[in-house]
């Protein structure tokens, strides 16, 4: 299983923020917005990692991230020169994936909840074709709309419904397997002059392979594409962090717990940024026992095994 993280686009409704800033760089809260879909992706067990920016921006992912041996992963990046749509993101892959299975997500999407990476890891586990994931909100017709049986298989799917036919928006993160950059290459533009993400999981709909993985009401789903919304998440994720002492997306919290990196590369990292409190968090958790404990009962639950 490899991943990708989509954060290209134009950010065009966070100008003048982004206008010489991709969106994906801004700060949600405390930290750049990618550490969000990247530590989804790590906590999902994903290693091998592409991100998919602008040509203007990939140097600055470059230096932000590296090539990934900081966090014991492998992160690779590549262009996506102008914003034809969240499909392009497969096929524009499709060296990097060969005949893999892949996780999509995109570059603004934040999740946070108790049981999510056991939810992931199930849902990574138990693939088949296409997963998709659907949260319940208030204004369905302003997103991608999903319609599913009991058995959680998709029956419809629409963009932005007039009359939606369920209150479950579709979010920005997807499961799909080897067929997806062949079925993305079939995908012709709508009529905004997109590839539409909606049109390939219409595809696999058609062929009975869409699932659909519900987030329930204790979770939090949230893009960061508005200044509403940008400013929403930061306070959402200044207050949780405030109130429990956990970091949301700590990096190397994250790595540091599932193996990747020794406790001496997470207290050097955290040295070199002991001023701030990010880096004092950092080093925080080297010396802190009872995060273990938080950490044991995610690894300790056999249905949470890494994926290959
Ligand atoms: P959007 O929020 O739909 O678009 P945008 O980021 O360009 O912003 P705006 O509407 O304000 O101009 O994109 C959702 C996510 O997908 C976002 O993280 C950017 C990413 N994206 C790309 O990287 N390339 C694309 O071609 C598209 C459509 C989106």
């Amino acid at each position: 299983m490899k991943g990708i993280i989509l954060a290209g686009g134009s950010g065009s409704r966070l100008s003048p923020s982004t206008d010489s800033i991709n969106k994906h760089l801004l700060a949600v809260y405390d930290k750049p917005m990618i550490y969000y879909p990247l530590s989804v992706l790590m906590l999902g067990g994903i290693k091998e990692i592409m991100i998919i920016s602008t040509p203007e921006a990939k140097p600055r992912f470059e230096e932000l991230l590296g090539d990934g041996s900081s966090l014991g992963i492998t992160l690779k990046y590549s262009e996506q020169k102008q914003p034809n749509g969240i499909p392009e993101a497969l096929t524009l892959s499709k060296h990097f994936l060969k005949n893999d299975a892949v996780t999509l997500i995109l570059g603004d999407n934040i999740f946070y909840g108790q049981g999510f990476t056991t939810l992931l890891r199930h849902a990574l586990r138990n693939h088949k074709h296409a997963t998709i994931f659907g949260y319940r909100v208030k204004d369905p017709g302003r997103f991608g709309v999903v319609e599913f049986d009991h058995r959680q298989k998709a029956i419809s799917l629409e963009e932005k419904p007039e009359e939606p036919r369920s209150d479950f928006a579709v979010t920005g993160l997807y499961i799909y397997d080897n067929q997806a950059v062949k079925l993305a290459n079939t995908l012709k533009p709508s009529a905004r002059g997109e590839l539409e993400i909606t049109d390939l999981n219409k595809a696999y709909l058609r062929r009975g392979q869409l699932d659909v993985e519900l987030l329930g009401r204790g979770f939090a789903w949230m893009d960061a594409g508005t200044h509403e919304s940008l400013f929403d998440a930061s306070e959402f994720v200044k207050i949780t962090q405030q109130r429990q002492g956990f970091k949301l997306a700590c990096l190397e919290e994250i790595a540091y717990y599932l193996g990747y990196i020794s406790r001496e590369q997470l207290y050097k990292k955290g040295k070199a940024m002991k001023k701030n409190d990010y880096g004092a968090y950092l080093l925080e958790i080297a010396d802190r026992k009872h995060t273990q404990q938080y950490w044991d009962t995610i690894d300790r639950n056999p249905m949470l095994g890494l994926v290959e």
